[in-house]
């Protein structure tokens, strides 16, 4: 397996989530390992069990800090562990933009409710008094704002009639320890995941002008013109032999441009079967370090090589200035 992902966890109560994360780390096919857990509580009995299970911790109070200054401490912290994901287990403590920013994408967080319902506190009891037939609970990323970056995924728990908040509460959290750990896994390995992949080329190719998608030889295949009358300027190839290999095929100025790609990274291109003749490139997606800007890049390049007249003048006058 491809190295772990390492993740450091913030906590500021029992930990019972950071336990679960822990336990999922222990099993052989876990993607990722908890490098880090810190605190803003010295007390916080969940940094007793991370050491008691060999896990470097680090307690900071923020008390008599301004949030910035104790978001700076602890981010520090993180750094210095390695850490590449910041998981949020019960700390109870609102980040600052510039702490939120510097982990845009890579910092999670699990709310007892089923976002985008009841975001911040008392959401058992609230759920009760609306006389919801469900709670449960979501994992999301964290954007600035509270409880309110995108869903990764969520479990749904029954409210039974004599559900207080309290037993409501302890059922939630059975099921917020097996959906953290796992939608965690989930998301570390994401960028090997051929449906993500496919979600990223798709974005890029459907954002340029007049394209549309026409699947070709059960390939996703992107369109550039009309419906009828459109040209090819991208697949998705996806190759189940031994190995799964996954590629972009998108087309080059001609033959020196496909072989000079080849000669500069040859680990990252290689000339596809059949369209390597006129000119197209296969750039892997599969390496775990895809360059997104240039796979962007490459797809305009290709879609300005068969783009109808009408499309590609204005670009061509606006080049020569
Ligand atoms: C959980 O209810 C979680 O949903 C919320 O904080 C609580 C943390 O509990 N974000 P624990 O410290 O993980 O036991």
């Amino acid at each position: 397996m491809a190295d772990k992902a390492k993740i450091a966890i913030l906590l500021s109560g029992r930990g019972s989530n950071m336990a679960a994360m822990v336990y999922a780390a222990k099993l052989p096919d876990c993607p990722f390992e908890i490098v880090l857990v810190a605190s803003n509580d010295l007390k916080a009995p969940g940094l007793k069990l991370a050491e008691a299970e060999s896990i470097a911790t680090f307690a900071h109070s923020h008390k008599g800090l301004t949030r910035e200054a104790h978001d700076i401490i602890m981010h520090d912290a993180i750094v210095r562990s390695g850490a590449e994901y910041v998981v949020l287990a019960g700390y109870m403590r609102i980040l600052s933009d510039g702490f939120v920013r510097k982990w845009a994408d890579h910092m999670l967080n699990i709310h007892p409710s089923l976002l985008p319902k009841y975001k911040g506190l008392d959401t058992y009891q609230r759920a009760i008094d609306a006389g919801d037939d469900v709670a449960g609970c979501s994992v999301h990323l964290v954007t600035p704002e509270l409880d309110d970056g995108p869903i990764l995924a969520q479990t749904e728990v029954a409210i039974l009639p004599d559900d207080d908040a309290d037993s409501l509460a302890s059922r939630i959290l059975i099921a917020e320890h097996q959906l953290y750990p796992s939608t965690l896994a989930k998301y570390v390995t994401r960028e090997a995941d051929p449906d993500w992949i496919l979600g990223q080329v798709r974005q890029r190719a459907l954002a340029l002008a007049e394209t549309h998608e026409r699947p070709s030889f059960g390939a996703p295949g992107w369109r550039v013109g009309s419906k009828t009358t459109g040209k090819y300027f991208a697949y998705l190839a996806q190759s189940h032999h031994g190995e799964a290999s996954i590629a972009l095929l998108v087309k080059t100025t001609g033959l020196d441009e496909q072989a000079a790609l080849i000669d500069a990274d040859p680990d990252l291109y290689y000339i596809p079967k059949f369209y390597g003749k006129s000119g197209w490139i296969a750039i892997r997606l599969d390496t775990g370090r895809t360059d997104w800007d240039h796979i962007s890049d490459r797809l305009y390049a290709s879609w300005r090589q068969v783009a109808p007249k009408r499309l590609t003048k204005m670009i061509a006058i606006a080049d020569q200035f």
